[in-house]
């Protein structure tokens, strides 16, 4: 299949300068027509190619002039023109049916509303155009449709005119004055409610803030809207910037791939992140709404104003923008907190996927299906390289840089060169070297050696980078920051002196600049040995190894002042026993544990002075995704086992303390959304996934019966599902009964019966698959159910071959329905190359099975033959 490279862009060559649109709205046949003035930028006799997919052509007028078949080219991927004048306006007419519009790209019915995904490829699917992030126009809409079934009529902009039609349709006439590529462009038509709300900017504007949602739905938009608000202000107060229409619209929808979109003026969202009360939604749930709210409102500087040059740059606009919510989220809540959740997510998604055949540099040199390239590498690996840009020029620099971007790039569709221009010119710090970020692929490992002489005082650091990758060679050392700490036995901090003066700039925030294969660094006055704190902060996105025991760690879970590192070094000791279990699990050995990590983990759980949200965090055991990560060969079963033994041990040296702690917490508060209620329920409910490794579930099933929250009662929920006593049925059933006609808390009970460890399980997500909350459809339905139980790892890695077998199966039923769903669940066949031999024959044969089935999209098609690669 054809791949696209960086290397061969070509500038468009023709410009859109407007393009009027209209819509006839209709189920299975809407009219669409375009009227486009356009301009000649290449050579004479340059050909003008329109990208057009499942459309069907009506008809084209050149200057008013209808063209005769034989005066244009049409093909399954669009419309070549030749022979045009330098300017000239063309007319196209054309049809499409968003009613079989299953793979929700372009112009498709969610539930009785018309919506639109246009990013990255989406517009080509609703007229011919250069569906491409260069060709930036100024639009106008006018929407045509029944009144009485679509009363509400949105597009991107401001609202110019509306009013009535014949025979009960009405329209509505929307401009934007901003230019944009086709990616950002938004139509939305339905009978929907409504919240109505207004924001005043720093110059005194008063914008309208509007969010759609189904009927009856209103009540559980007040959340979305004051983080709305809330991000408004934010980007006024921390970066200058000001929203620039007159109307801020949001959609909610059921059916979506992504999660938001941030069209100019009309964000679509998946109902996930815009609805949520009490009852229905979790703390989780609450902070991802405001920080996908924040995240596409902050898209209208960094993406809209300012957008991609070509998909190649997608991480200028997604790296910085997560970069720009996770800033947010901070302010917003604990500091600490949010860096501690960023990273972990990093290291479960961004680090897994460097670490297989899929591993790609933030920004790719080639891709086969652009949708594919949306993925944790160049979304939070890129935000962690804005970050380091900002670790080494400094706040103020970095926002002079940002302002310095902003000016002078304001309008245009430009390359992650130009940011890194901006960020060099306004802070006069050197990034050449730092720009490998952008071009290599795979987690650089970062080695620790050291040596102390007490004579001299002296102890000397050296740093030993290595930087292979699964799938580049010929790789350089990085640049990056590097922020640690030298711990005395009391646990306070030396003050940092270097022997030499060369690295210096940042030494006073404890930051070291890291640019060589291996490097050495020798501090001074160190009276004792000390105890190295590294990478606070988690300063840059390496690996860190040292030859530290666990008594290191253990010291620094409970001294180290970087409230990072004390969660890190709480997971590498539980990462270091649970590896010790699994070999001896491998090697038929007998189960014992170390006191030092009891210890450990008693020092943190009886810490009554440590914020709550960082104790749970600290109490938590890594994931099994992390702990898969870290083997050679999985053995999946051995892992589960390991972490499962870990847990009842914990349970049965601590049991009395943590059961004491968790009735202490476990009092019935008013619920609220402050940090500190967040933080009391999520340690509450961590002991409590201690406590269900005992035999007796009453408390688990007391906490169900009594929570007043969805967070209290889904904790209680996912324990019971992996109890084998009755309890479970009785919370099961209460919980499908009292929400089946919730779509999204469905989601939830979905994804809890298809985690369960229970041997029934595959059983149970089988039958779920015919019940009637299900919908393969929709995309959330699909990742809560079939999803999930691909992420289960003990079930999909049964070694019968049968998990594979299953999921293979339903990568080609969604691959007719929905590609971009397709390939997002083929994705869990990437540990391929480290399974044993037995099962790899197993898996072999599916991901064969699947790249042998005729009309296999791109999407697909392009992950699977990755992997097998
Ligand atoms: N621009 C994306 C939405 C998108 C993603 C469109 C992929 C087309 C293909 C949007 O800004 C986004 O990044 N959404 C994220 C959530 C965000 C908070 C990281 C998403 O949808 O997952
Ligand atoms: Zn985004």
């Amino acid at each position: 299949m054809e791949k696209i490279y960086l290397k061969d862009y070509e500038k468009p060559a023709y410009e859109v300068k407007t393009i009027d649109l209209e819509f006839e709205l209709h189920d299975t046949n809407t009219l669409v027509k375009s009227s486009m003035r356009l301009s000649r930028k290449g050579k004479e006799n340059e050909v003008l190619f329109l990208n057009g997919e499942e459309l069907e052509l009506i008809s084209i007028f050149l200057d008013g002039r209808e063209l005769h078949e034989s005066e244009y080219e049409l093909s399954e991927s669009g419309l070549s023109l030749h022979q045009l004048p330098k300017e000239f306006t063309l007319e196209i007419h054309n049809a499409i049916n968003p009613e079989a519009n299953t793979a929700l790209d372009g112009l498709y019915k969610s539930g009785g509303i018309f919506c639109t995904q246009n990013e990255p490829e989406g517009f080509r699917r609703i007229t011919y155009f250069m569906d491409r992030p260069d060709v930036m126009a100024v639009y106008s809409t006018k929407v045509i449709a029944d009144k009485k079934a679509y009363p509400v009529l949105l597009s991107n902009g401001n609202l110019f005119e509306k009013g009535d039609m014949d025979d009960g349709k009405h329209y509505a006439i929307w401009k934007d004055p901003f230019p944009k590529p086709s990616y950002l462009y938004a139509l939305v038509a339905g009978d929907l409610g409504c919240v109505n709300d207004s924001f005043r900017t720093m110059s005194k504007n008063e914008i309208e803030l509007n969010i759609y949602c189904d009927k009856g739905n209103e009540a559980q938009c007040t959340h979305a809207m004051d983080s709305l608000k809330a991000s408004m202000k934010w980007d006024e107060e921390r970066f200058g910037r000001e929203y620039d229409l007159e109307i801020y619209n949001i959609v909610a929808v059921d059916s979506f791939n992504m999660g938001a979109m941030e069209n100019k003026g009309l964000n679509v969202f998946n109902s996930h992140y815009v609805l949520a009360d009490a009852d229905t939604a979790t703390d989780t749930n609450f902070m991802g709404i405001e920080s996908v709210i924040g995240h596409e409102y902050f898209h209208n500087w960094t993406g809209n104003r300012i957008t991609c040059r070509d998909w190649f740059q997608l991480t200028l606009k997604e790296g910085l923008t997560v970069f720009r919510d996770q800033e947010f989220s901070s302010d917003m809540n604990t500091r600490s907190v949010q860096r501690i959740s960023d990273v972990k997510s990093l290291q479960e998604r961004q680090f897994v996927e460097d670490a297989s055949p899929t591993s790609h540099p933030i920004k790719p040199d080639a891709y086969i299906q652009i949708n594919n390239f949306y993925t944790a590498t160049i979304y939070e690996k890129g935000a962690e390289v804005i970050r380091m840009i900002h670790t080494l020029i400094g706040e103020a620099n970095f926002r002079a840089g940002m302002d310095l971007y902003f000016k002078t790039f304001d309008g245009q569709a430009v390359r992650t060169e130009d940011f890194i221009w901006s960020m060099q010119e306004a802070s006069g710090f050197n990034l050449e070297h730092f720009k490998l970020w952008y071009s290599q692929s795979g987690t650089p490992e970062v080695n620790i050696q050291t040596a102390f002489d007490k004579d001299t005082r002296r102890f000397s650091v050296t740093l030993t980078q290595s930087y292979l990758s699964p799938t580049q060679i010929g790789q350089q050392p990085y640049l990056f920051p590097f922020k640690l700490g030298l711990l005395n036995k009391n646990g306070q901090e030396n003050s940092l002196k270097l022997a030499s003066n060369e690295n210096q700039p940042l030494l006073d925030k404890g930051v070291l600049i890291i640019s060589k294969e291996e490097e050495t660094f020798i501090f001074t006055d160190i009276e004792e040995e000390p105890i190295m704190s590294l990478n606070q902060n988690f300063s840059a996105p390496v690996k860190v190894h040292t030859s530290y025991a666990l008594e290191e760690y253990a010291f620094l879970m409970e001294h180290d002042k970087d409230e990072f590192n004390r969660f890190e070094a709480s997971q590498t000791i539980a990462s270091m026993v649970l590896h010790k279990l699994i070999d001896t699990i491998e090697a038929n050995g007998p189960l014992t544990l170390s006191d030092v990590y009891v210890n450990a983990f008693s020092k943190v759980l009886l810490d009554m002075k440590m914020d709550m949200s960082l104790k749970a965090d600290s109490l938590t055991l890594p994931s099994i995704a992390i702990l898969m990560q870290e083997r050679k060969v999985l053995d999946v079963e051995a892992i589960y086992m390991a972490r499962n033994f870990l847990k009842r041990e914990i349970i049965r040296s601590l049991g009395a303390d943590i059961q004491a702690q968790y009735t202490s917490l476990n009092h019935s508060y008013e619920y609220t959304l402050d940090s500190a209620s967040m933080a009391r329920r999520k340690l509450k409910n961590t002991l409590l996934s201690y406590l269900g490794a005992l035999k007796d579930e009453t408390v688990i099933l007391n906490q169900y019966r009594n929570a007043n929250n969805m967070t209290d009662r889904l904790s209680a929920l996912s324990i019971l599902a992996n109890s084998r006593e009755e309890g479970k049925l009785e919370a099961l059933n209460d919980f499908y009964e009292r929400y089946k006609d919730n779509t999204l808390v469905m989601n939830k009970y979905l994804a809890v019966i298809a985690s369960s460890e229970l041997k029934e399980t595959p059983m149970n997500v089988k039958k779920l698959l015919e019940d009637e909350v299900f919908d393969i459809k929709v995309p959330n339905l699909v990742r809560s159910l079939i999803g999930t139980f691909a992420r289960n790892a003990l079930h999909f890695h049964a070694v019968d071959g049968s998990g594979y077998s299953f999921i293979a199966d339903k990568v080609l039923e969604l691959d007719k329905i929905n590609p971009q769903i397709a390939s997002g669940l083929a994705g869990v066949f990437k540990d391929y190359g480290r399974l044993n031999e037995k099962a790899k024959v197993l898996m072999k044969s599916e991901l064969e099975k699947i790249l042998s089935t005729k009309e296999l999209s791109k999407n697909v098609y392009e992950i699977v033959s990755k992997i097998l690669a």
